[in-house]
């Protein structure tokens, strides 16, 4: 069957494949532990259901939702924004309501980027930015995360004369798949370089709420000028173990929420009222909630370095996110690796070359499943290094 080119400049989605080889894995019987997916085990929490729960029963939300999300929705955005970051929003204009950071991410590429046009993504990246890129017809450019830049890109390696055509500059700190952080300077850094060049800063802060040994994440948006040029999409999934709920939100500088909106008045219809009614109740209630969430990630990341450290596996203690970015064995491939785990122990990891080139070399644990589970897989994996 005839299809549109554009789908040829975006390969199979990573984790898709990775879903694949779990079903076939599963229907041979393995007892299969995934350590690839960032999907917490762990249920959405009873006062946030509770509110669903209420919601689902009153007919105002059974109509098509507010295209741009209902206004108290957006407006307990901002108040999370003032309250954890210190930025003030408008509600109105400064924020927009997501099916999930994901939808907006990828849309936002097509609010912005023309045929030909550039975009600066990092690599190894969370693959939306990249393959969004490719479905409109524009270039990425990959920025390279190196271990010794604390896997920060550096803007001055970039050629002057595709910062003319570049339309994005795509960061994503506490960074997937790296673990690594960023701080306000370095947040400085990259809205000065894109005021310069005319580019549009989009931050992904999915993971802002997961941080380590006394870092605390801040928004780009805190940052003198950010507001000029930056947008910022946060999402509900990670922090209140929503991610089949699809709710995330985009929040920053006015014009560019206004291009993404009508681009998605064209394509969605919004998030579900009632779904809305929920997250309105995680973000003014789910502060404490969030705590305790991190004390389970901060343990289960303390039980898989000390088994990746028995392991022989390199790594460096994450200060972000609940992922382990580390080092295959010399000689393997991140993809060669990764299936022979699965075949000799039934653990999946994801392969780091699925990140981008620069992942090569690396695969990523994810730190979503029980204690038990972790510690199963790493007997596991102990027994066969
Ligand atoms: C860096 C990053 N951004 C965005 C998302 C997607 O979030 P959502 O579930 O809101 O679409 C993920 C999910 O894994 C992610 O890792």
């Amino acid at each position: 069957m005839k299809h549109a080119r554009r789908l040829d400049n975006a390969p199979p989605y990573l984790f898709v494949e990775i879903e694949d080889s779990i079903k076939k894995a599963q229907a041979q019987g393995v007892d299969v532990i995934n350590l690839a997916i960032g999907d917490p085990d762990l249920p959405t929490p009873p006062f946030i259901i509770n509110r669903m729960v209420e919601a689902l029963k009153d007919q105002k939300y059974h109509c098509y939702p507010e295209y741009d999300g209902c206004i108290e929705f957006r407006t307990a955005a901002a108040n999370y924004y003032k309250r954890r970051f210190g930025v003030e929003l408008d509600p109105e204009t400064e924020v927009l309501t997501l099916l999930g950071a994901k939808e907006g991410i990828a849309h936002i590429f097509f609010a912005l980027v023309n045929e030909g046009d550039f975009t600066l993504v990092p690599d190894p990246q969370y693959p939306v930015y990249k393959n969004a890129t490719g479905l409109t017809g524009g270039v990425p450019y990959p920025m390279p995360l190196l271990s010794e830049n604390a896997f920060l890109p550096d803007f001055s390696r970039i050629p002057k004369e595709l910062l003319k055509r570049t339309k994005i500059l795509f960061l994503n700190y506490p960074n997937n798949p790296t673990g690594a952080v960023a701080d306000l300077g370095f947040y400085q850094k990259a809205v000065e370089f894109a005021l310069e060049y005319d580019i549009v800063v989009c931050n992904d802060n999915a993971y802002s709420e997961f941080t380590w040994d006394g870092f605390r994440a801040p928004s780009i948006l805190e940052v003198k000028g950010a507001m000029r040029t930056s947008i910022e999409f946060h999402t509900l999934s990670k922090s209140y173990n929503m991610t089949g709920w699809r709710i995330g939100y985009a929040a920053g500088n006015a014009e560019i929420i206004s291009k993404l909106k009508k681009m998605k008045h064209n394509i969605d219809s919004g998030v579900f009222t009632a779904i809305q009614a929920a997250g309105i109740e995680a973000l003014d209630n789910g502060d404490e909630f969030i705590s305790g969430m991190r004390a389970v990630y901060a343990l289960r990341r303390e039980i898989a370095a000390k088994m990746l450290h028995e392991a022989g596996f390199e790594f460096e203690m994450p200060r972000g996110t609940f992922y382990i970015w580390f080092k295959v064995p010399d000689g393997l491939t991140s993809k060669g690796f990764s299936d022979e785990l699965l075949k000799k122990t039934g653990v999946v990891v994801a392969p780091g070359s699925g990140y981008g080139e620069y992942g090569e070399g690396f695969c990523r644990i994810s730190l979503t499943v029980s204690d038990v589970r972790l510690r199963e897989a790493f007997t596991r994996i102990l027994s066969i290094r």
